[in-house]
């Protein structure tokens, strides 16, 4: 198996910009061969990514938060004219519906060389769930599915709630290379130090005086700053 690893973003505060070698030449774009893979989940009812993948769910909020910073891939900077700060921006440029192999983000995504892999250093990769998402994903013919959460406010350890969600929203803006506004949320006592002084719950529910987060993403849903909200109260254990 490949490699996988990063993608790219920011820098931006620090402005010294995400740009990185010239990408491959488009090489001749391969016809898009609608194969969609394993079919995508006919379940009228999805609660789970194991069951459907859901676009605006599972999908987007990666690009966002690994990709889509200022002076990477936002709309404004636009890295080697790549895009990911909506779905068609995303599927608009070297992307192959159905084939994930011959789609150009996710080679580089799965980069073996580091000074080509996609969040470039010292930014850390995706994770290995977060490339088979993008990877199963694209192969099922990447469409702009939207889904219930399913988020289930009565979870709220931080093993099995937090941290997924921090993961998902976050962790690409805010880790140990790239720490926006000085804050770390690639573990868990990072996490903690903004629950437990207030700033965590002040940004994600958009509350006057603090910075809105996710940034350039909607903003998390009721069930989820539940879960933060509980986590809290219950004294944001590692648990
Ligand atoms: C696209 C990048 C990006 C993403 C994604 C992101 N942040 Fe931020 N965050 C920033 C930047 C940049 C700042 C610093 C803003 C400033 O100081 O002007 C910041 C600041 C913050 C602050 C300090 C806010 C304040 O007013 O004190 C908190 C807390 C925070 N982020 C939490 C989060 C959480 C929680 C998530 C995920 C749900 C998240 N961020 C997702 C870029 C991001």
């Amino acid at each position: 198996m490949r490699k996988v690893f990063l993608f790219i973003a920011l820098a931006a505060m620090i402005g010294t910009g995400c740009k990185h070698e010239n990408t491959p030449q488009p090489s001749g774009a391969p016809t898009p061969t609608p194969n969609p893979g394993p079919n995508p989940n006919p379940n009228p009812n999805p609660t789970s990514v194991d069951t459907v993948l859901c676009f605006q769910r599972d999908i987007l909020p990666i690009f966002l938060s690994n990709c889509a910073m200022s002076g990477c891939h936002d709309a404004v900077s636009k890295q080697d004219g790549f895009q990911f700060t909506d779905y068609n921006s995303i599927v608009s440029k070297e992307f192959v519906s159905g084939n994930a192999n011959e789609t150009e983000l996710f080679e580089k995504i799965t980069e073996d060389n580091d000074d080509k892999r996609m969040p470039p250093p010292p930014r850390p990769g995706l994770t290995a769930t977060q490339i088979a998402l993008i990877k199963r994903w694209i192969n099922e013919g990447a469409k702009n599915t939207t889904c219930s959460s399913g988020c289930d406010s009565t979870n709220f350890k931080y093993s099995s709630a937090i941290k997924p969600l921090t993961e998902q929203y976050c962790r690409g803006c805010h880790n140990s290379a790239a720490a926006s506004g000085g804050i770390m949320l690639d573990s868990y006592d990072g996490v903690k130090t903004v629950a437990l002084n207030g700033r965590m719950l002040g940004a994600i529910k958009h509350l006057t005086g603090y910075q809105a987060m996710p940034q350039g993403g909607s903003k998390l849903s009721d069930c989820q700053i539940l879960q933060v909200e509980k986590w809290i109260a219950a004294g944001a254990q590692n648990n």
